[in-house]
């Protein structure tokens, strides 16, 4: 009897950390006046806050568990980002299920055992797919859409304990140190969450933001802009040797946009480049120093190619719509450079200056944003909070 609690107790304490959500009825009591949200809610994770803070947490009593299961709908386009994180012994056992790439990365520490495992379907297709994890005797067990997605065995030889006391929960981020972490990861993850049965529990959870905000009935991929903000790289997150050519490459109805998609600037100089989708001139217009290029804005993508000595734009990869503008490369020496030192934003005018807030920001969604033919990640950027990385409302 004895060792049957024992193997159950280790049991759960696996499966809740998996489990994620739940909220302690005696988080009530503490004076403080909290936001609560029940776990079936439909939870949109991409909402602004610091980093690696969930959007929502709960504490609940061990001794109230009595499902081994948790299952939730998962929709998104983000490639990347934090689920669900449950531990107990205030963080010293955890459990924390992402994406990585789209695939969905379980990584778990109980006592002297650690863990990372990834596989699966990619799920960052943006339907909503159903997840359960659940344990089942020494296996931690992911089933996604029905079928298994991923098994995780552990033994461990240090006696377990019988569990008393608390389990956390938490979506969209971890209550832990990220260094804990096996296989870092960025965690913000535009996506929505919805349907949570956690362990079965009816608790709700808390959250320390004023407003959740809501999830869109109906996305697309995209980077949704609402003209309101825009996301600022430094260039030297880019790959890009001295002097080589630099091919920038957009996708999106641009009738449907204005305002300005893309400016670069190099340090200490006037802007240098801007990309302005307007739709009362339904045109286009590229923007470097002085000169500039309109096109019609019927067009669904353009490459932009910076070359040493010319600026070369093609519309809807139709070589018969390639516009050329030299760029007198004894006026703009080093041009290139802007791409490796300076700043670049997506959704806005830069101004001068490291803190500047911007102007003319972009409304649309600009559907794809491929540098050297890799997506552009905003999540990456310092970016405005109305700023959506990976979803467009459909
Ligand atoms: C959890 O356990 C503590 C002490 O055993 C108790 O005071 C508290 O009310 C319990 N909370 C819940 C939600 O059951
Ligand atoms: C889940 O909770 C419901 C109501 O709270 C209860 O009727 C049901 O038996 C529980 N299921 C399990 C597996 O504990
Ligand atoms: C941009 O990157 C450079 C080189 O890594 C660094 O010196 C600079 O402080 C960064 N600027 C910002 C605004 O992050
Ligand atoms: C679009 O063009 C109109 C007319 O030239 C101008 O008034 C407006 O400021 C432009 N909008 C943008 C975003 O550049
Ligand atoms: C032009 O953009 C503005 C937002 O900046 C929007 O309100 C308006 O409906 C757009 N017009 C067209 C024709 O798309």
């Amino acid at each position: 009897m004895a060792m049957f609690w024992k193997e159950m107790a280790g049991g759960l304490l696996l499966t809740l950390s998996l489990a994620l959500l739940v909220r302690g009825a005696e988080g009530q009591g503490n004076g403080r006046d909290k936001k609560q949200v029940s776990g079936g809610a439909t939870i949109y994770l991409g909402q602004d806050r610091d980093f690696w803070t969930p959007l929502i947490h709960t504490t609940v009593n061990l001794s109230d568990i009595r499902s081994i299961k948790s299952t939730f709908q998962l929709r998104t386009f983000d490639p990347e980002g934090a689920i669900f994180y449950g531990d107990t012994k205030d963080g010293l056992d955890w459990f924390v299920l992402s994406l990585k790439d789209g695939i969905p990365l379980m990584q778990i520490s109980k006592g002297d055992v650690h863990v990372s495992v990834s596989g699966g379907p990619k799920l960052n297709d943006g339907k909503w797919h159903k997840l359960e994890v659940s344990n089942q005797g020494k296996f931690v067990v992911l089933e996604v859409d029905g079928s298994n997605g991923l098994v995780v065995g552990m033994q461990s030889e240090q006696t377990e304990e019988v569990l008393t006391g608390k389990l956390r929960l938490a979506l969209g981020g971890i209550l832990i140190d990220k260094e804990a972490m096996i296989v870092q990861f960025e965690p913000h993850l535009d996506g929505c969450v919805r349907e949570g049965n956690w362990l079965n529990l009816s608790v709700p959870w808390d959250t320390e933001a004023e407003e959740l905000w809501p999830c869109h009935q109906n996305v697309r991929p995209g980077s949704f802009f609402p003209g309101t903000g825009f996301a600022v790289f430094n260039t030297s997150v880019f790959p890009i040797e001295a002097d080589r050519v630099v091919m920038a490459e957009f996708w999106g109805d641009f009738s449907k946009m204005d305002g300005t998609i893309l400016s670069i600037r190099a340090p200490g100089q006037e802007l240098m480049f801007a990309l302005v989708a307007n739709n009362t001139t339904e045109e286009v217009t590229l923007t470097f120093g002085e000169q500039r290029i309109s096109v019609k804005d019927t067009l669904k993508k353009l490459a932009i190619t910076f070359q040493a000595d010319s600026l070369r734009v093609l519309q809807d990869e139709d070589e018969s719509k390639t516009t050329s503008l030299s760029v007198g490369s004894e006026s703009r020496p080093g041009y290139l450079n802007m791409w490796r030192e300076g700043r670049l934003a997506v959704g806005g005018l830069l101004g001068d200056g490291e803190d500047d807030a911007g102007s003319q920001f972009l409304t649309g969604c600009l559907e794809k944003l491929q540098v050297q033919e890799k997506d552009l990640d905003l999540d990456l950027a310092v970016k405005h909070v109305s700023v959506s990385s990976h979803s467009c409302p459909a």
